[in-house]
């Protein structure tokens, strides 16, 4: 049957339900927050579960939308996909009938191009839209499809969609990216482990996820392995088997609850925390001045030294891991709004990653752009509310830590974003003292 759906000229986005939080500053959060599991985690293993026609199971997965998008994007290529409880999942991708990735997913999220690497050495073709739209420029997919040639893959750019192919099974190789990438080389590891013979990947990212991936394609019954830090080998198999993992913590949403402490002077204890993880992090954190202790699996914070004014300036640069997240950058310039001094932001990774500080700009925090890649924070600011606007997840997050530090209440446009990568954020905030709520846009009724 022809598909109805539309390419990218006759595409038009359903409208979201466009969400506002407000927030009253200025209150100190104490507590315990638990974390949940990672976005950038979870979004790779259940793409990397159509690799075996058995069942998967998957829990520690966060309820958030980008789980629940690409649970329907899975849904619709005709995997099964199961939500017995909260917080897991179970996959089985034995009948694939349609192997066809349509814009819609593309649009409302960029990791649906995760599914390009497994559903192609699977099944030896697949048509993925391109998940920029026609924007290439700002963060292209070149690497993914350069890495997927490299395996023997024929792929074609046509209207907005690559269209995938590979005559028999793909040919393990040599992939050598210009820089790392997360996703790229995440495609290329799951495409390699149904490959004929061996991959190898280089410079291959080092984040946590990364690693978790690995770890269920192993107990997939895959031959991947972690040969040198930024080498990644595989030998390819046959088949693959279903096999059950636990997701990773979140790092970066306990770094966005670690600045959420710091910002107001409060104490926090994170569950299910992963220190390990946030080696660079915690480490500008000990510049800045805000008190962190490790335990096994906990991350105690201290922000008393706010109320003393003792925050120091501080420059920051982002990296692939084992460096500075990038993703960590927009918390961090909030806490520097928060320091004593001028602090230098140097965002290496994204060149739309500072557009954000405008907003906290109107909050109070003296922020000067430099250019794409580089602002200058003057501290210690006093923030106050204001009506701001959310352009993206990270931000979004962010324009809540400045509205927790700002007096009076803050109105903040554009809250649904923050739903696509944060579980249940208004009630960890409530649970920890912040006066927060949400409610539809254009109408004053609360959430709590
Ligand atoms: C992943 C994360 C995102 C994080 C980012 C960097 C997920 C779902 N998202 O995104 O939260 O901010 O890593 O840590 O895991 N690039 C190209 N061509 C490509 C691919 C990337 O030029 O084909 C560029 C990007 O524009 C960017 C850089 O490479 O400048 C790094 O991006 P990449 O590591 O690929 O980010 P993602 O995997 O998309």
């Amino acid at each position: 049957m022809a598909d109805a759906r539309p390419f990218h000229w006759e595409y038009h986005p359903e409208p979201v339900a466009r969400e506002v939080f407000r927030i009253e500053g200025g209150r100190r959060l104490d507590g315990t927050v638990p974390i949940s599991g990672a976005k950038n985690a979870a979004l790779k293993l259940l793409a990397a579960a159509t690799l075996t026609g058995e069942r998967c199971r998957f829990t520690n997965v966060p309820e958030i939308e980008d789980v629940r998008v690409m649970a329907e994007t899975l849904r619709d290529l005709g995997v099964v996909v199961d939500h017995p409880e909260p917080n897991v999942y179970e996959v089985a991708s034995g009948d694939v009938e349609w192997l066809f990735v349509p814009l819609e997913a593309a649009a409302r999220m960029r990791a649906s191009f995760m599914l390009l690497g497994p559903l192609l050495t699977r099944f030896g073709r697949v048509i993925i839209s391109n998940p920029g739209g026609d924007r290439i420029g700002r963060r292209p997919v070149d690497l993914h499809v350069e890495a997927m040639r490299a395996l023997g893959a024929s792929i074609e750019y046509r209207n907005g969609y690559y269209f995938a192919t590979s005559p028999g099974r793909l040919r393990g190789g040599e992939i050598r990216f210009p820089f790392v990438s997360v996703m790229g080389t995440e495609n290329a590891m799951l495409a390699a482990t149904l490959a004929e013979g061996h991959t190898i990947i280089r410079p291959a990212a080092q984040e946590p996820e990364v690693d978790d991936l690995i770890t269920f394609l192993q107990a997939m019954g895959a031959a991947v392995e972690r040969t040198a830090p930024d080498t990644i080998e595989v030998e390819g198999r046959k088949r693959l088997r279903g096999a059950e993992h636990r997701v990773v913590p979140d790092r970066i949403e306990a770094g966005t609850f670690i600045i959420a402490a710091a910002v107001t002077g409060g104490r926090l204890t994170l569950e299910g925390a992963p220190c390990d993880h946030l080696a660079a992090f915690v480490e500008t954190m000990d510049r800045v001045g805000v008190g962190i202790a490790c335990g096994t699996d906990t991350i105690d914070v201290d922000g008393s030294a706010l109320l003393e004014g003792g925050y120091r300036a501080c420059d920051v640069e982002t990296a692939p891991y084992p460096g500075l997240a990038t993703d960590l950058q927009p918390p961090t310039a909030v806490l520097l709004t928060q320091a004593t001094g001028t602090s230098h932001v140097h965002e290496a990774i994204f060149e739309d990653r500072l557009e954000w500080l405008s907003e906290v700009g109107r909050m109070g925090a003296r922020v000067e752009m430099i250019d794409a890649h580089h602002a200058t924070i003057d501290g210690r600011s006093r923030l106050v509310g204001a009506e701001v606007e959310i352009g993206d997840l990270r931000a979004g997050a962010s324009l809540i830590l400045a509205a927790l530090a700002a007096e009076g209440t803050t109105t903040i446009h554009g809250a649904h974003h923050v739903h696509r990568g944060y579980e249940n954020i208004e009630r960890k905030f409530l649970d920890i003292g912040a006066s927060i709520s949400r409610s539809a846009e254009g109408t004053t009724d609360t959430t709590s």
